[in-house]
């Protein structure tokens, strides 16, 4: 079991890095939904983490009690295998100047957000925390798997040589409110939400989809992983890992029938399965976070439907990601 913090202060300074993006933005919601009433974030335009020296003045100007990183470059297969050097490089500058500027300035507590990705491509299912580097990661994107392994061992190394409060918690593949639905660099679930859409206002045209659809995956809600967020920063986990997922999986094709569901797209489903399909199966195993006293609550059809909704209010503004 984790051990409670019972008196947390409600304006206790965080930071979320990050807080405009899918994740930063849901758990911002989440603590003020709880009452905390002094949270910060920057926009990128006006603080760029890349930049070691412009956040270090950040930190002594701001002086956060917490810090939450949930800054990073992230994209799909598509983006990761164009823009290797970017996912690799940017990722390692945004989280090494957090970090640093983390320890260097005493903050109580750092939440590190990594990937499922960080875990070898063939490893045993459902993945274990200690799994990490006992084999090889999946090619297409060991760039920002490799950048996220260095972050949680900077956390690790901070937590073990310093007896810092740092501790990495890696989720499952999220989808929600504010996702990224722009074709060219969006995760699978975005993708297929918008495909099945367009195509069902398009007088439910063919839609193809990539791969076999065989693969089987997790998916978790953006909503639940910023309450697994929040649940670490009140409760002092024990050790410097955890999985963070619904530890429920289901095949490509099935998400598939699920979303063309919801959606109400009639049309025929062309799989191109000279598309690469990634990891066979990715399915992580959230006993030690469920140990610690914290589960999913937002079941797979319910978020799909919600996200759905938001994305038709939303359909006109959703992010498209310029590389
Ligand atoms: N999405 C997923 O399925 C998923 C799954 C597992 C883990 N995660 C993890 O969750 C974290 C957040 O992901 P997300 O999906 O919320 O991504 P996102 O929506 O793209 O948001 C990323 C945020 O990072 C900020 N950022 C990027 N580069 C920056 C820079 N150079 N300087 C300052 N800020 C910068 C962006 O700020 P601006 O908006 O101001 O530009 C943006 O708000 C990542 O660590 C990711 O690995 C995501």
């Amino acid at each position: 079991m984790s051990k409670a913090n019972t008196n947390m202060n409600k304006d206790i300074k965080i930071y979320i890095a990050g807080h405009r993006g899918m994740v930063g933005s849901a758990i911002w919601r989440n603590l003020e939904s709880k009452g905390y009433t002094n949270l910060i974030g920057r926009a990128s335009a006006e603080l760029d983490l890349r930049n070691q020296q412009a956040v270090n003045d950040f930190y002594q100007a701001e002086k956060p009690e917490v810090v939450i990183d949930a800054a990073a470059k992230v994209g799909g297969i598509l983006a990761n295998n164009d823009y290797p050097y970017q996912f690799l490089m940017e990722n390692m500058q945004i989280q090494n100047n957090l970090i640093d500027a983390a320890h260097q300035n005493n903050v109580k507590k750092f939440i590190f957000l990594g990937s499922s990705c960080i875990y070898p491509r063939l490893a045993p299912q459902p993945l274990k925390e200690e799994y990490l580097l006992t084999a090889a990661l999946e090619p297409t994107n060991e760039w920002y798997a490799i950048a996220k392994i260095a972050g949680v061992k900077a956390c690790e190394a901070i937590r073990k040589q310093y007896n810092k409060d740092f501790v990495s918690l890696m989720p499952t593949n999220l989808y929600g409110p504010h996702d990224n639905f722009d074709l060219k660099s969006s995760h699978v679930l975005p993708a297929m939400l918008r495909k099945f859409h367009e195509a069902k206002c398009n007088n439910n045209t063919p839609i193809e989809l990539w791969g076999s659809g065989t693969p089987m995956r997790e998916f978790l809600h953006v909503d639940d992983l910023a309450d697994a967020v929040v649940f670490a920063f009140e409760n002092q986990l024990q050790e410097n890992l955890y999985n963070i997922g619904t530890g429920r999986d289901l095949t490509i094709k099935e998400l598939a029938a699920l979303i063309q569901g919801i959606v109400g797209h009639t049309g025929e489903i062309i799989w191109d399965s000279s598309k690469p399909d990634g990891t066979p199966r990715k399915l992580m195993d959230v006993s030690k976070m469920m140990d610690a006293g914290w589960k999913a609550k937002i079941g797979l059809e319910q978020g799909i439907k919600e996200t759905y909704k938001w994305f038709l209010e939303n359909v006109n503004t959703v992010k498209q990601v310029k590389m």
